[in-house]
């Protein structure tokens, strides 16, 4: 069925007119055209779609939007300053080139994301471990770990 809901997406109100198991993923991408959460798995086993959900990650392609209604959801799109000045991973992703077909990146960073506003000097086996369930089919973990040290730098 049809109903309306509200949600909130990178301190934004949006009311979303979809049906009410549709997940968030698809909201966020076809509805309000943030393509920064990527469709990888689809049942919550890549991370490809990883956003924030008060700050923590969560895995957007199988949590309905309609459930969401009151929680504050970033995205990738998000983690930049309002001016436009990429996030400091954003930053150090590029610098260390650390994505190859980069399409695990956005969900890669949303999770570290989540990591340093938990623990802003994180250790290497913290960042490996907070990033563990994240796949990537390029093997560019070292690259995406020593990105995520630089950006706490
Ligand atoms: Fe959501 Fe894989 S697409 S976890």
């Amino acid at each position: 069925s049809l109903m309306p809901f509200t949600l909130t997406v990178n301190g934004k109100a949006h009311v979303i007119d979809a049906e009410e198991d549709t997940p968030l993923l698809y909201v966020l991408r076809d509805e309000l055209g943030l393509n920064g959460a990527k469709y990888g798995c689809g049942v919550g086993q890549c991370g490809a779609c990883t956003v924030l959900r008060d700050g923590a990650p969560l895995r957007s392609c199988f949590v309905p939007a309609s459930s969401l209604g009151g929680q504050a959801i970033t995205t990738l799109e998000g983690l930049r300053a309002p001016n436009g000045t990429l996030h400091p991973l954003q930053q150090a992703f590029l610098s260390e080139q650390a994505g190859q077909c980069a399409y695990c990146i956005p969900g890669m960073i949303m999770a570290a994301a989540a990591l340093l506003r938990e623990k802003p000097r994180p250790t290497e086996a913290e960042i490996r471990t907070a990033l563990d369930a994240n796949l990537c089919r390029c093997g560019s973990h070292n690259r995406i770990v020593r990105a995520v040290q630089r950006a706490a730098e």
